[in-house]
């Protein structure tokens, strides 16, 4: 193989992971969250698995969602998070994609549209990021349940720290949307991303919004079965001795205290492998771990494989996070979370789907 850095991709561990979805929350109809490219992991081939799964497809670029349906997807899309032309507008009412509506006046440019579309009133109850005020919810729902066209109209909301344990705030979120729920009993309703769906039961309702936990990565402490479905390998490029007192890498940030055996691997910050990871970050040649040493440049960085029992040689693949190496312990390193890792994966590091 000649990839120097790559990204195995194993399409059934999606599958298993929204059946872990199912699991957490029974009756809910699920909407799969493959937005930015899936969060790094190729947006046409995880629409692809997830599809005949999943009851709908979550996207926030209208890109994302003419992609997917120019690959012959035809599975239901949401797109949220987007402000859109009317022919924009056409094109989603044509092609059975779903709006978030967060903004009174696109609930009155939908409206005077006149085209039936598949709605979701955003309401913001606290993240203070998108949304609709509750008196603006109530006005855009006004506007277009009386608006020529038939509108199909639902109810969202998004939490802003349902990964904090028992953060007040999720509750207060919740009492939020129930208040505004309350006045529109018919209409279907989505609240829990995936640290909801897993540790928020009372937000479950209609609709589920899972995205990261489809990756195979926990937002919460509780455990759960999930299967990672990026594994991020390199290989190593050279083996060498550095003497006790010399330095490996940019700047010397890190001298050897001993004769060493140092491994260079070919991956580095232009492949997404963070530039913030410190030294002793864990890496997996054979089934072991090694720490990193030295700064992570562009294109290489390096272990120190000095305890090495086993033959470590050229060519050998190196796990940098993963099957056997969870994205959930590698983040925090870098001050990050496992999102910031798969969607920071750049476009030269080629996925290959098993
Ligand atoms: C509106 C909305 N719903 C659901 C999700 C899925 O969140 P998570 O990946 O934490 O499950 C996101 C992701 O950011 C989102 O923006």
């Amino acid at each position: 193989m000649e990839h120097t850095a790559w990204a195995e991709i194993k399409l059934s561990a999606l599958s298993h992971n929204l059946a872990q979805v199912r699991q957490c929350a029974p009756k809910a109809k699920v909407i799969s969250m493959i937005k930015a490219d899936a969060y790094g992991h190729g947006l046409v081939e995880v629409g692809k698995q997830l599809a005949p799964e999943a009851d709908m497809l979550g996207v926030a670029r209208l890109s994302e969602a003419q992609t997917l349906r120019n690959q012959g997807i035809s599975a239901p899309i949401l797109l949220m998070g987007t402000l859109l032309s009317d022919e924009a507008l056409r094109y989603c009412a044509t092609h059975r994609i779903a709006l978030a509506i967060h903004t009174l006046a696109q609930a009155r440019q939908v409206a005077a549209l006149g085209i039936p579309m598949e709605l979701w009133l955003k309401l913001d109850t606290g993240m203070n990021r998108l949304g609709l005020s509750e008196v603006e919810l109530h006005q855009a729902h006004q506007v277009l349940s009386t608006a020529k066209a038939a509108h199909s109209l639902n109810l969202m909301t998004h939490f802003s720290s349902a990964d904090e344990d028992s953060a007040p705030i999720t509750t207060e979120q919740i009492d939020r949307f129930d208040r505004v729920a309350n006045h529109y009993p018919n209409l279907s309703r989505s609240l829990a991303n995936s640290a909801a769906i897993i540790s928020a039961e009372r937000s479950h309702r209609e609709w589920v919004r899972p995205g990261i936990m489809l990756y195979g990565s926990n937002p919460t402490a509780i455990p759960m079965d999930l299967m990672p479905v990026m594994t991020l390998k390199s290989r190593i490029l050279a083996v060498k001795s550095v003497s006790a007192g010399e330095s490996v890498g940019y700047n010397g940030k890190w001298t050897a205290s001993r004769d060493s055996r140092i491994a260079a691997i070919g991956i580095g910050y232009g492949d997404g492998y963070p530039r913030q990871l410190p030294n002793s970050t864990p890496v997996l040649v054979n089934g072991h771990r090694f720490p990193v040493v030295g700064r992570i440049s562009m294109d290489i960085c390096s272990i120190d494989i000095t305890d090495s029992t086993l033959q470590i040689n050229e060519g050998d693949n190196v796990t940098l996070w993963g099957e056997g190496l969870p994205a959930d312990d590698i983040a925090p390193l870098a001050n990050t979370i496992s999102y910031h890792l798969f969607t920071g994966v750049t476009s030269r590091v080629p996925r290959l789907y098993r």
